[in-house]
């Protein structure tokens, strides 16, 4: 709206400005500044009065609409949500409960790429289960092939808890998501007799006692993967996972294998692939090398099978763990693990 008087006009940007710093909106119809223009109304000559009363009216009307808009955006104008109904799912969208606008938000980055990821193997026919934040020695050690007092446990330092379990063994974040293997090769062994496969990835947070630099988080994401059934070999192993990294990258890649240890697998291997961000031509995401160490994995050692009652002169299997963050990193050229857990905006926009 433009204004002839100066005074008003002067005024309407003055109130226009502060409606917006308002948390209660109506106040801005009290404010002094327009009832002193109301009061000069009578002040005035009367030749001038018809024409400056006009406008500051029209100022009032403008502000009040002004007003009107913003509680229509507002969760003042909302019904309170009980949130201990039901919602039915029928609910037409207009009377379902209104929720805050979703504007502001976005999702974090691992939030899309896993759902991308487990995209993927729903696709090549494995099922989800998300693995747990606490755990016990049981399943991060034990059940997966570790003795008791074994070094190979100081690979995987991470957080306990002061309070113990039945075993009077405190709880464990889990450095790994290995964890679930036991549990869902348990789970599902009774499939493999009717001649279903076992075919699981498993997401879940993982915690690390680490010294924190670009490459290291103490806490970051990985996903499992277990697939047993009769004469599955190693070929099998790497079959799937270039499948899938392809389909991820959607490119062709070069893999190679080198020799690894991890006492639930046997042989084990870590898999190192050609920098899909660079083409092997030399980054700063992989050193300059080309080449990039991705993931751990290999066929998963008897000991872990019987364990889960599982026939190893019958069914093999293979396994792998890989970290959601690596993927990612190599996929928009990310330089530094740190970011994703930082709660940097700047970081967090160029993905919303
Ligand atoms: N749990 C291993 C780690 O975090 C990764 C891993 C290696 C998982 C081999 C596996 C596997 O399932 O078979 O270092």
């Amino acid at each position: 709206m433009n204004y002839q008087n100066p005074r008003v006009a002067e005024t309407a940007q003055l109130l226009k400005t502060r409606l917006n710093e308002l948390q209660n909106k109506t106040e801005i119809l009290r404010a002094v500044e327009l009832r002193s223009l109301f009061e000069e109304i009578k002040t005035l000559p009367p030749e001038e009065r018809g024409a400056f009363g006009n406008e500051v009216n029209s100022l009032r009307a403008e502000l009040q609409a002004l007003v009107g808009e913003s509680r229509d955006e507002t969760q003042e104008a909302r019904e309170p949500i009980d949130v201990t109904a039901p919602l039915g799912i029928n609910t037409p969208a207009d009377k379902r409960p209104q929720l805050l606008p979703s504007e502001q938000g976005s999702q974090h980055p691992l939030t899309t790429e896993l759902a991308i990821v487990l995209d993927i193997f729903y696709r090549m026919g494995f099922t989800a289960v998300e693995s747990r934040e606490i755990d016990d020695d049981y399943h991060m050690f034990g059940s997966l092939n570790f003795p008791e007092d074994h070094p190979a446990r100081d690979d995987y330092d991470t957080f306990m808890t002061v309070q113990t379990d039945k075993d009077d063994r405190p709880f464990i974040a889990p450095a790994h998501t290995s964890t679930m293997q036991n549990r869902v090769l348990q789970h599902h062994k009774a499939g493999l007799e009717r001649g279903k496969p076992i075919a699981a990835v498993i997401p879940g947070r993982v915690f690390r006692n680490e010294d924190l630099d670009a490459r290291h988080e103490h806490t970051f994401y990985q996903l499992e993967g277990v697939y047993v059934d009769k004469d599955i070999h190693a070929g099998n192993l790497i079959a799937t996972l270039k499948t899938f990294l392809q389909e991820y990258y959607g490119k062709e890649l070069e893999f190679k294998t080198q020799p690894f240890y991890f006492p639930f697998t046997e042989p084990s291997f870590e898999l190192i692939v050609s920098c899909p961000f660079c083409d092997k031509k030399g980054c700063r995401i992989c050193s300059q090398t080309g080449w990039i160490e991705l993931l751990g994995c290999g066929m998963i050692h008897p000991n872990v099978l019987h364990e889960a009652g599982i026939d190893t002169n019958v069914y093999t299997g293979f396994a792998w763990g890989m970290g959601i963050e690596r993927l990612v990193m190599m996929k928009y050229g990310i330089e530094d693990v740190r970011y994703f857990e930082s709660a940097r905006l700047d970081f967090l926009r160029q993905f919303a």
